[in-house]
């Protein structure tokens, strides 16, 4: 049996599945105490295509950590991704309840409810309502009206729903790997957790994950999450290009993308070259320049950051960035992106490197484990809220509170 002081986190993407196991140590800390990983063959853009190949993925990981913690889990926090997210921003509205209109912690409870009052169709389910602000009669901008006066209690939330289906699937995984499901976590939640600082969530911040099928991204505001989407294009683009482009296979591609890739072409050396291996047998594998891996890299990171640039000023949160653009995620490993990033965005852009947690931190610090590392810190303060508060919903806003972490 798993104890009470373990904190477990799977992220099961589409690259490679990892799980981690933090240890709350006598001093309530958390650290790492097991790392595995297994080869994600099942998924495909972030979301279960393969039940069986997913579970095999989940249960490498799961024995590696195990193996290296000397511990056994049976349950964990999961990262839930794909395109089938939807997310939007709602209000809630009621009435205050107490005699002498002092705001309860019921109150709270009752307006959260009511702003989940709209309509979701059926093949969608409600994965998170995240508070943003409370309004006590027309005043805003208030985080917590517990024990204020005032007669009208609204809130504006951020409501994200997941297609039934998908979160079933995983589901089933997770059950056929015997771990029980302590809270499925959109993966951006869980992300912003390890990479993002208290100030960058305060004065507003956007953080762009690329991972192999998949581009996660997301906007915080004054402390909470205003905007969350999900596009099917990442780190496998940019290895099909370089294959197409110097006529190489796939995993040779892969191979080279990891070793010599850039993007900011002027970063690259001219004189330097690469050996490409052709494709087909009795050919002779060939020489050619860096500068020709970066002009096909180049093309493929503008395209991911137009988008996003071009879908956050559609949404109205161009002015939200005062801090910048974190990007994380596998891909943010190429040599130059935040540069090419930079220049699209107008903005400064910085990697997003997890951190946070002790331990064996030092094997997970590349932005490739930002989300598994999230989710185990999201866990950790889900337990240090169950101390706070028994209430669930009351607690909820604790943890909001949370996320304001100390940077
Ligand atoms: N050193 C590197 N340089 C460039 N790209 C890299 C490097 N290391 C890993 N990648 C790329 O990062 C991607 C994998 O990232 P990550 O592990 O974050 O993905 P994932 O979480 O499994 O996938 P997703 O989030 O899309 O479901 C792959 O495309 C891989 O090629
Ligand atoms: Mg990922």
């Amino acid at each position: 049996m798993q104890k009470n002081n373990y904190i477990v986190g799977f992220d099961i993407g589409t690259k490679k599945t990892t799980a981690i196991i933090g240890e709350i140590t006598d001093e309530k800390k958390i650290e790492i105490i097991g790392i595995g990983t297994g080869d994600s063959k099942g998924l495909r853009k972030g979301v279960v295509v393969n039940l069986e190949a997913t579970i095999e993925a989940i249960k490498k990981a799961q024995e590696e950590a195990e193996l290296m913690a000397g511990v056994a889990i049976d349950s964990a926090f999961i990262g839930l991704s794909g395109a089938h997210i939807k997310s939007f921003n709602s209000r809630g509205v009621i009435a205050v309840s107490g005699r002498n209109k002092e705001i309860s912690g019921e109150d709270i409870n009752r307006v959260i409810d009511q702003s989940k009052a709209v309509s979701i169709p059926p093949d969608r389910e409600i994965i998170h309502i995240i508070p943003q602000e409370f309004v006590v009669d027309e005043q805003d901008g208030i985080k917590d009206p517990l024990g204020m006066s005032g007669i009208k209690l609204e809130v504006n939330v951020h409501i994200i729903t997941a297609g039934t289906t998908s979160v079933q699937n995983l589901k089933t995984c997770l059950s056929r790997a015997e771990i029980e499901i302590e809270q499925i976590v959109l993966n951006q939640i869980a992300t912003s957790f390890s990479v993002l600082t208290h100030d960058e969530m305060e004065l507003g911040v956007g953080m762009i994950d690329i991972g192999g099928g998949t581009t996660e991204i997301a906007i915080f505001e004054r402390g909470s999450l205003w905007y969350t989407s999900v596009i099917p294009i990442g780190g496998d683009n940019f290895t099909n290009d370089i294959a197409v482009g110097l006529r190489t296979p796939i995993p040779d591609a892969e191979k080279i993308k990891k070793k010599f890739g850039c993007v900011s072409s002027p970063l690259s050396d001219e004189e330097e070259t690469l050996e490409v291996p052709p494709v087909g047998r009795g050919k002779k594998p060939r020489i050619l320049s860096r500068q020709l891996l970066a002009d096909i890299i180049q093309p493929r990171a503008e395209e991911i950051f137009r988008l996003i640039d071009n879908e956050t000023k559609r949404m109205g949160y161009e002015k939200s960035l005062n801090s910048g653009v974190v990007v994380t995620g596998g891909t943010a490993l190429l040599e130059g992106l935040e540069e090419v990033a930079e220049e699209i965005f107008d903005l400064p852009v910085r990697r997003g490197d997890p951190i946070g947690v002790g331990g064996l931190m030092d094997r997970v610090s590349t932005p490739d484990f930002a989300t598994s590392v999230g989710l185990i810190l999201y866990g950790y303060n889900q337990w240090k809220e169950k101390g706070i508060s028994k209430d669930r919903k009351r607690g909820f806003w604790v943890k909001m509170k949370d996320w304001l972490r100390e940077a």
